[in-house]
């Protein structure tokens, strides 16, 4: 495996499980550890410990012990299935869908601070997790681009997207308005999204189209470091359904369009700083979700991959 390495660590970090291969008491013991090595790393890939199924990922992810955030409360638009309290299914996206590089949820005021993900089925083909450190592709931009890293700083972001009233899982953000929103009818729904600072059009069709209150769009961490934190590659090159249009999706915090020229050396430059995560059964990688964007890369025959997020 070919690891990168930024300011001096690895991405990802690997940890190779040794006499103890339960991950969940492995994690336990060793949270001070792990904490540290993420905040270097912004990822950490787990091998070889005895985490054959969504119970056995459970215990390890209660084993690190952080808060969970519960799909049910996030406002993520990918269509998911729980089948733990804490563990659900990544995206029920088909298979030829690519998944762009996105921080989880950073389309929305409300996301997780790190995801676990656990492969249980690694495909036959394709199906890598790609991850990319955003601090490393900020500097990357600010270095070739200052003025628009600087326009992205100061406006910040607008994201559309339109819902359906039912969830559409043949589309990779086809979360229905009523499961994003927690609501049962059009009355909770307006309240909801009024508390939540957006603006909204109900379509003929039933679906809904919302449009969130100014995101940032980059973000600077607790130690100094700046994070191209966003769904815009995502967004820009991947929200595309039946509702969608890509390139429509997103705009500039005071509604002024984002242009190919915007998009470019995000698009481009992070393609180049992609790490694929190269799935074997039992694997279990831990993101830090303000650090590091990841995705998923289209893949032929079964994959199930997993995933619980952390508040
Ligand atoms: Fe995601």
């Amino acid at each position: 495996m070919q690891l990168q390495n930024h300011h001096e660590a690895p991405f990802p970090a690997i940890v190779a499980a040794g006499g103890q291969t339960d991950l969940a008491a492995w994690l336990a013991d060793n949270r001070v550890q792990v904490d540290e090595t993420l905040a270097r790393s912004g990822a950490i890939l787990f091998r070889g410990f005895d985490v054959p199924d969504h119970d056995a990922f459970d215990a390890a992810v209660q084993g690190y012990g952080a808060e969970n955030f519960p799909y049910a409360e996030s406002l993520s638009n990918a269509v998911r299935i729980n089948l733990t309290p804490r563990v659900f299914t990544a995206n029920e996206a088909p298979p030829e869908t690519a998944i762009f590089l996105h921080h989880e949820m950073a389309q929305t005021p409300i996301y997780p601070s790190k995801l676990f993900f656990q492969c249980v089925i690694a495909a036959e083909e394709g199906g890598a997790t790609p991850i990319c450190r955003s601090d490393i592709l900020l500097e990357q931009m600010a270095a070739e681009q200052p003025e628009l890293v600087a326009k992205y700083q100061q406006l910040g972001v607008r994201y559309t997207n339109v819902m359906p009233s039912e969830n559409d899982a043949g589309s990779g953000q086809g979360r229905s308005w009523k499961s994003t929103l927690g609501v049962e009818t059009v009355e909770a729904a307006e309240a909801r999204l009024a508390e939540l600072g957006y603006e909204w059009v109900w379509q003929d069709d039933g679906s809904l189209r919302a449009t969130s209150p100014r995101l940032d769009a980059i973000r600077t961490l607790p130690d100094g470091r700046r994070v191209f934190f966003n769904q815009l590659i995502a967004a820009w090159r991947g929200w595309k359904d039946k509702r969608n249009t890509p390139g429509k999706s997103v705009t500039f915090g005071d509604g002024t369009p984002i242009g190919e020229a915007d998009m470019e050396a995000a698009v481009r430059l992070s393609d180049a700083l992609i790490f694929d995560i190269p799935w074997q059964a039992g694997d279990v990688a831990l993101v830090d979700n303000f650090l590091v964007m990841h995705g998923r890369r289209p893949f032929k025959g079964k994959r199930r991959v997993l995933a619980s997020l952390i508040k």
